[in-house]
C-alpha cells in the first residue's frame, strides 16, 4: 500500500505543477497568477475540490505522444464562495498556452453538466491561446459542446466568465453567451480575429491591447462589463457580484441581515436634483444614498455612460437598478444605452432579481446615426425586456419622463407594480418648448412679439404639464413623494412585492428584436 501511496502522491505533485517551474516563472514575470492560484483567491478557503486532475489528451500527432501534462492545460472543479456552491474551470497557462484539446472541453463540460444538475453557478478563468492547433478539428468540436451548454445554461444557472490572457478565434464565443464579462487590464485581450489578420485584410495597424484589451472592450464594444486592474480586483468582483445572485433561476438572491438604523429618511436625498431642469446632475448620487450603506455595485460602469446599471442591496435585499444619466447626454436613451440596460434587466429577470428604475430620461437620442443604425430595433430590446420581466418591478421619476422614453422606463402600462414621482417629476410627450412649437405655431408666428408669445406659451405649458400630477390623476403613478421619503417607501414596496407571481404566456420562446 505505502508504494501505492507514493505513487498517488506523486502524480498530484506533478498535476500540480502544471507545465514546470520555467513556464510558471514566465506567468508570474508577466504579472499573471497561475490556474491554481486564482482558484485558491476564488472560492472559500480549503473548499476547493478537483475533478479530472489526472486527465490527459489523446493527441499522437506531431509529437504528442511524448508530451503529457496531467490534467491538460484546466483545473477544474467545486468550491464554495461565501459559503455557497461554486463551479469553477481555470486554464493553465503554462501547459501547451492553455490551449483546448478535446479533453480540456470534456473536463469543462464536465463541471458545466453538474453545474446544471446541481443549480450553481459557472465560472470560467480564462487563459489560453485558443484550440489545441495540433488536435486540428477534435479541438473545434469540444468548443462547440462548450457553447452549446453555455446556452443551454443560460438562464438557468448564472456563468461568469473572466478573461486573464488571450482569447481569440472561437475561444471568445463562450464567454460572449455567458451573463458576465471581467477582463484584467495590460494582460488580457479578446478578438475574433488578431492584429496580424487585421493587418493583411483591412491594412490596419492596430496592436493587441488597442484592438481587443480591457479598455477597448469596456467603453468601445461593450464586450466586457468589468475592466479589473489587476487580477486580485476581478476575482474580488467575481466574489462580490456572486453575492447579490441566486444559484439559479429557481433560487433567490441571498438576503443579507439588516436592521433598520432607526430612520430610513434620507435628507440628502432633497438636495440632489438642481432646479434648473436643465442643468445636470449624477444619478449615482441618488442611489447610493438610496441603497443600503456602501451597496451599491456597478456594472458596465465605462459602456453607455448615459445609462446606469448595477446590484445593490436594500433593507438587505438584493435588486438590479437601472437609471438614466443625466450627467451624460442628458440622460437620453441611445443604441449602446438600451442595449446595456435589456440585458442587465433580463439577467435581474432570469434569476429574479427585483427591478428598480431611476428615470430621468429627455427621450430618445435624434440622427441620423441612430436612426441607420437601427435605433428602432435596438431601441425596442428595452421596450422588450421591461415588458416580459416578471420579477417585482418598482420605478422612481425623479425628473423628466419625456415621450417614448417614459413608456419604456419601467412605466406602470408596461407592467412595473410601483410607480412612484418626486415633485420634481415632468411626465410629458416632449420638453415645454418644443411642444409650444409645434401646437401653438400658428399663435407665435401671429403675434407682435413672438418671443415673448412662445415664453407664454412655454410657461402655459410647463404649468399644465411638467409635473407628476397628471400621472398621478390617472392612477399611472401610484405616489407622489417626497425625495427623503423615497428609501423607505422602497423597502416597503420590495417587502410587499416579494411574493410576487407573474406569468409570461406560454411559449416556446420570445422574439427579442436582436
Ligand atoms: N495550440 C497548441 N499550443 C499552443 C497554442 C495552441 N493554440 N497556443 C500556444 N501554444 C503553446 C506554445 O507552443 C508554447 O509552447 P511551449 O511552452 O512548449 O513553447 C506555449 O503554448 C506558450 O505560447 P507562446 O507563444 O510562447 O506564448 P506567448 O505569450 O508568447 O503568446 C499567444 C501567446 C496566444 C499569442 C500565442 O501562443 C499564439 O498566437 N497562439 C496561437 C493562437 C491561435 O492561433 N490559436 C488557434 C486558433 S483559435
Amino acid at each position: 500500500m505505502e508504494k501505492k501511496l507514493q505513487k498517488l502522491e506523486e502524480l498530484n505533485r506533478i498535476a500540480e505543477q502544471g507545465g514546470g517551474e520555467k513556464r510558471v516563472a514566465a506567468q508570474h514575470k508577466k504579472g499573471k497568477l497561475t490556474a491554481r492560484e486564482r482558484i485558491e483567491l476564488l472560492v472559500d478557503e480549503g473548499t476547493f475540490h478537483e475533478i479530472g486532475k489526472f486527465v490527459r489528451h489523446r493527441e499522437t500527432a506531431f509529437g504528442l505522444d511524448q508530451e503529457h501534462y496531467l490534467g491538460d492545460g484546466v483545473v477544474t472543479g467545486y468550491g464554495k464562495v461565501n459559503g455557497r456552491l461554486t463551479y469553477v474551470f481555470s486554464q493553465d497557462f503554462t501547459v501547451f498556452g492553455g490551449s483546448l484539446s478535446e479533453s480540456h472541453a470534456e473536463k469543462i463540460c464536465k463541471i458545466m453538466d453538474l453545474a446544471m444538475k446541481n443549480g450553481a453557478p459557472v465560472i470560467g478563468l480564462n487563459d489560453s491561446g485558443g484550440a489545441r492547433i495540433q488536435e486540428g478539428v477534435k479541438s473545434l468540436g469540444g468548443y462547440a459542446d462548450i457553447f452549446y451548454r453555455n446556452t443551454k445554461a443560460s438562464g438557468v444557472v448564472p456563468q461568469i466568465s473572466a478573461i486573464m490572457g488571450p482569447c481569440a478565434g472561437g475561444a471568445v464565443y463562450s464567454p460572449a453567451i455567458t451573463d458576465f464579462i471581467m477582463m484584467v487590464e495590460n494582460t488580457s485581450y479578446m478578438f475574433v480575429t488578431g492584429p496580424n489578420v487585421v493587418k493583411t485584410v483591412t491594412h490596419e495597424e492596430v496592436t493587441a491591447e488597442e484592438l481587443g484589451g480591457a479598455s477597448t472592450h469596456s467603453t468601445k464594444s461593450g464586450v466586457t462589463h468589468f475592466s479589473c486592474a489587476n487580477e486580485v480586483v476581478c476575482i474580488n468582483n467575481i466574489r462580490q457580484l456572486l453575492s447579490y445572485i441566486p444559484q439559479n433561476c429557481e433560487d433567490t438572491a441571498p438576503v443579507y441581515p439588516y436592521e433598520g438604523q432607526g430612520s430610513e429618511v434620507r435628507e440628502g436625498l432633497m438636495n440632489i436634483v438642481p432646479d434648473n431642469p436643465n442643468q445636470p446632475y449624477d444619478m449615482r448620487d441618488i442611489i447610493k444614498e438610496t441603497v443600503d450603506e456602501d451597496s451599491f455595485f456597478e456594472v458596465h460602469k465605462d459602456y453607455a455612460e448615459n445609462i446606469v446599471v448595477g446590484f445593490a442591496r436594500i433593507g438587505g435585499r438584493s435588486i438590479g437598478i437601472v437609471g438614466n444619466q443625466p450627467a451624460v447626454l442628458a440622460g437620453v436613451l441611445d443604441i449602446k444605452a438600451s442595449k446595456k440596460a435589456a440585458r442587465f434587466v433580463r439577467f435581474c429577470d432570469a434569476f429574479n432579481v427585483p427591478l428598480l428604475v431611476f428615470e430621468d430620461v429627455p427621450g430618445f437620442l435624434p440622427g441620423t446615426d441612430q436612426e441607420w443604425n437601427g435605433i428602432i430595433s435596438e431601441g425596442a430590446k428595452l421596450l422588450y425586456a421591461f415588458c416580459e420581466a416578471t420579477v417585482p418591478r418598482v420605478t422612481v421619476i425623479t425628473r423628466k419622463a419625456y415621450g417614448g422614453a417614459y413608456d419604456v422606463m419601467n412605466s406602470k402600462h408596461i407592467g412595473a407594480d410601483m410607480n412612484f414621482a418626486w415633485p420634481s417629476a415632468e411626465i410629458a410627450v416632449m420638453g415645454a418648448k418644443g411642444a409650444s412649437e409645434i401646437i401653438f405655431r400658428k399663435e407665435i408666428q401671429a403675434a407682435e412679439d413672438s418671443d415673448a408669445k412662445l415664453q407664454e406659451k412655454v410657461d402655459e405649458y410647463t404649468e399644465t404639464f411638467a409635473n407628476p400630477y397628471r400621472a398621478a390623476y390617472r392612477g399611472f403613478i401610484d405616489e407622489v413623494i417626497r425625495p427623503e421619503q423615497t428609501r423607505e417607501r422602497l423597502i416597503s414596496a420590495f417587502e410587499m412585492l416579494e411574493n410576487k407571481v407573474d406569468q409570461m404566456p406560454k411559449k416556446k420562446h420570445s422574439n427579442l428584436p436582436l
